[in-house]
């Protein structure tokens, strides 16, 4: 048995997820030699299957999901003869020592994944202990959302906690396994040029934006619950500002990179008083187009109650009351139908003390660094440099110092968030992982603002689809004397 050599119980293993991403990152880790030989999957849910039609299940998912020229006979036919099916009704003990005896005499730690809503945490953790299904080496897998609050985020985390300990616990935020959130850490912390810049003497302004062309997407449901703040402000804009705003951790394990994000959430500011009306936008799409085609607005969409004051769209002005970041604002903003789908963030360094240039020149005169999740991933760096040709005297201009990961490392394919996650709780290892009191603390951060909505009945500003959100969401950040950066 090697050290990643793993039994997965993939709770869930017919739902979305698991068809959509669980799958093929697995499929894709095993084509790359990755899945050691004994490593084994058994997928559970409630549907009356057998094993084979689970595998042609599979198949059919990988085969939507999965590049053709990634699609080779032999790594299909190896990964689809790891996978076994159990027929399990979650909430009854019963069924469980059908797990119990799948692992049988296994020498292989066991992750259990639960792919599942969080109400049934508690009964699928409780029946594998009851039925005896797990040992000190167990791990467990959960996805977000972790709750809808901090008091529910605690049932949630009391829950899983009464049956794991927090060292086999991994929390899942898919944004920390994209391959160039991880670069923020090789970037700031391997690079003396960036070490030595990173704080509110050479900073000006961060913003980072999260912005996604898709709608609903028939979830309607779930989000009219949840909104824009809890779905992705919550979970992915915060971890992607602690990567940010964090202090060198004094290495790289797991805690000691948590404990320097905990640092970063306790340090945020919280929206009182008149910051409430003045740093937060919150905004509804209306009809409007997504590319190039008619798109109703969220009240329209199926399944909508049409008084709903869910937010699709947020955006905000917040700031890490610390040393290192104080005076320097945050601006965050996410939303669904924007016109296109662009993660980023953009570090604005401060303009140079004197300036000796062309005078209309000079509010170009600063550098940014452009860190891009999507579409592509990439980094650049926007340096002035002399404008080429003899008739352009010493004008100045902006370029980039690209690096693009598809071009500078052509023969490295770019593996989903999913794939990197996988692998490390294949290895045990936490650093990707969201610790409890990091989500607890964010959730606080959060309540505390929508506490804030909700006693001044602050309904949501109105922007069509296909647009980059409410007015007042551009207003929030011109009248500073900055904008948001689309470019790259
Ligand atoms: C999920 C949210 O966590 O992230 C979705 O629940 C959102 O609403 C998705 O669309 C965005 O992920 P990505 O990787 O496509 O940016």
């Amino acid at each position: 048995v090697t050290d990643t050599e793993i039994d997965l119980a993939l709770f869930g293993a017919l739902g979305d997820l698991a068809l959509r991403k669980l799958f093929p990152a697995l499929y894709h880790l095993d084509r790359e030699g990755l899945l050691p030989e004994g490593t084994r999957l058994v997928g559970l849910a409630r549907q009356d299957l057998d094993g084979e039609a689970f595998r042609q299940q599979v198949a059919g998912a990988l085969q939507q999901r999965v590049k053709s020229d990634e699609q080779d006979k032999t790594s299909l036919k190896r990964f689809l003869a790891r996978l076994d099916y159990l027929k399990l009704d979650f909430s009854s003990v019963e069924g469980y020592e059908a797990v119990r005896a799948w692992r049988e005499g296994s020498p292989r730690p066991m992750v259990v994944y639960l792919s599942v809503p969080a109400r049934i945490y508690g009964d699928i953790c409780r029946n594998l202990q009851a039925s005896g299904s797990l040992d000190d080496s167990t791990r467990v897998v959960v996805e977000k959302p972790i709750g809808y609050d901090l008091a529910s985020s605690q049932e949630i985390n009391d829950v899983i906690g009464e049956v794991f300990p927090e060292s086999r616990i991994y929390r899942i935020d898919h944004y920390l396994g994209k391959e160039t959130v991880q670069n923020l850490i090789a970037l700031r912390f391997a690079n003396p040029l960036f070490g030595t810049q990173w704080n509110q003497n050479h900073i000006s302004h961060v913003e980072i934006t999260v912005a996604e062309q898709v709608g609903i997407e028939g979830r309607w449901g779930y989000f009219d619950q949840a909104g824009q703040l809890r779905d992705m402000v919550q979970n992915h804009l915060l971890q992607l500002l602690c990567l940010i705003a964090m202090d060198p951790p004094s290495n790289l394990d797991a805690d000691a990179i948590r404990d320097e994000k905990v640092k970063v959430l306790k340090a945020l500011k919280p929206f009182v008083g008149e910051a409430l009306g003045r740093d937060v936008v919150r905004g509804q799409y209306t009809a409007g187009t997504s590319q190039g085609a008619a798109v109703p607005g969220y009240l329209e969409e199926e399944g909508a109650n049409t008084d709903s004051h869910t937010e699709t769209f947020v955006a905000m002005k917040t700031e890490v009351a610390n040393w290192r970041w104080a005076g320097v604002p945050f601006y965050l903003r996410t939303g669904k139908r924007m016109p296109e789908k662009l993660s980023q963030i953009v570090i604005h360094f401060r303009q140079q003390p004197h300036y000796i240039f062309d005078p209309d020149q000079r509010s170009l005169a600063a550098n940014k660094l452009i860190i891009r999740l999507q579409p592509e991933e990439g980094i650049a760096l926007q340096v002035l440099t002399k404008d080429s040709g003899l008739d352009k005297g010493m004008r100045l201009r902006p370029g980039p110092l690209h690096l693009d990961f598809n071009n500078a490392f052509p023969k490295s394919r770019i593996p989903d968030a999913y794939e990197r996650l996988l692998l490390e709780v294949m290895k045990g290892q936490q650093y990707l992982f969201v610790r409890r009191d990091e989500v607890e603390h964010a959730w606080r951060w959060c309540d505390q603002l929508i506490a804030g909505w909700e006693a001044r009945d602050m309904p949501p500003r109105r922007y069509p689809a296909g647009s980059w959100g409410p007015v007042a969401s551009i207003a929030m950040i011109t009248q500073d004397g900055r904008s948001w950066y689309e470019d790259y």
